[in-house]
C-alpha cells in the first residue's frame, strides 16, 4: 500500500453516497464508460475484471452489453456496498462477484480473464508499471486491457507555473461539464478533485502516450487509443496481450 492509500480511501468513503449524483450524472463520464465497453469488444461468456468497480457504473454496462461475467474489485467498502446493492436489486448476483482488493496487489491466478478494464481508477496509483505487469499476468493470451482516463500529464514540480497552467487548461472543460450535468453539487466535487490532481494528492495522472509506453514495457504486444468525440482530453486505450 502506498502512503496516500488511506487518504484516497477516506476520499471515496466520503464521496460514495453522492458519487452517482455527481460524476455519475456527467454525460461525459457515461460516454467514457460506453466507449470502454465498446473498445473492449466484449462478447459471449467472456470473463471481465473491473478494477476499481466503485458503484458499479462500468460493470453494469459490461453486463448489459454481453452475456459476460464480471469480477469487480475495489479497496473502498463504501463504494462497493453501493454496487452490491444495485446487483441485488437487479438480480445479477449470478453474473458478478465483488471483492475487496487493492489494484496494486491483484490476487488472481495467471490467465484468469479475457478483459481487464479500469476507468478513472489507475491514476490513483503512483507506481504504475508493476500494476500493469500484474494486469497482463492475469489476462489470458489474446486478452485485452482497457483503460479509460484523463489524458493529463500531472508530473513535474508543484512550483512550476507552466505545469499548473497545463493542468488547469485540462480541467477547465471538465468543470464546465460538471456544472452543466451535475449542478453545483457536481461542480463542487469535481473542483475539489481538481485540486487533488494539481497537488498529486492521491491523483497521479499521466498522458496516454505515457500509459501506452508503460503497456509496451509491461509486455503488451499492441496498444491503441483514441479520444472521446467532443472531449479530446478523455481517452480510452486497449492493450492486447
Ligand atoms: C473514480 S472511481 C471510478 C469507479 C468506476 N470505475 C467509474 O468509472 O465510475 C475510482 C474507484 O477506484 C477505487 N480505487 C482507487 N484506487 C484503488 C486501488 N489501488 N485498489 C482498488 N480500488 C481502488 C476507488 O475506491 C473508487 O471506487
Amino acid at each position: 500500500m502506498s502512503d496516500t492509500t488511506e487518504l484516497t480511501q477516506q476520499w471515496f468513503k466520503n464521496w460514495s453516497n453522492d458519487y452517482d449524483n455527481t460524476l455519475g450524472k456527467i454525460k461525459r463520464h457515461q460516454q467514457l464508460l460506453d466507449m470502454a465497453v465498446k473498445i473492449s469488444k466484449v462478447k459471449g461468456s467472456e470473463r471481465v475484471l473491473d478494477i476499481g468497480v466503485g458503484t458499479g457504473l462500468l460493470a453494469l454496462k459490461f453486463l448489459a452489453k454481453a452475456g459476460c461475467t464480471v469480477v469487480g474489485i475495489d479497496y473502498s467498502r463504501d463504494m462497493m456496498d453501493i454496487c452490491t446493492d444495485k446487483i441485488k436489486k437487479l438480480n445479477l448476483g449470478n453474473r458478478i462477484e465483488c471483492k475487496i482488493m487493492d489494484a496494486a496487489a491483484l490476487d488472481f491466478p495467471k490467465n484468469s480473464f479475457d478483459i481487464a478494464a479500469a476507468t478513472v481508477t489507475l491514476h490513483h496509483i503512483k507506481n504504475k508499471l508493476p500494476v500493469i505487469k500484474a494486469i497482463r499476468n492475469v489476462l489470458k493470451p489474446g486478452g485485452r486491457f482497457v483503460l479509460g482516463d484523463l489524458d493529463m500529464d500531472t508530473t513535474g514540480s508543484h512550483t512550476n507555473p507552466k505545469r499548473l497552467a497545463r493542468i488547469l487548461d485540462y480541467l477547465m472543460p471538465e468543470l464546465v461539464e460538471a456544472l452543466k450535468d451535475g449542478g453545483v453539487q457536481g461542480f463542487s466535487r469535481m473542483y475539489d478533485n481538481g485540486k487533488k490532481h494539481i497537488l498529486n494528492d492521491g491523483e497521479y495522472c499521466v498522458s496516454f502516450e505515457q500509459w501506452s509506453d508503460l503497456c509496451y514495457k509491461a509486455g503488451f504486444t499492441k496498444v491503441v487509443y483514441k479520444s472521446m468525440p467532443n472531449f479530446e482530453r478523455f481517452k480510452v486505450l486497449c492493450a492486447y496481450k
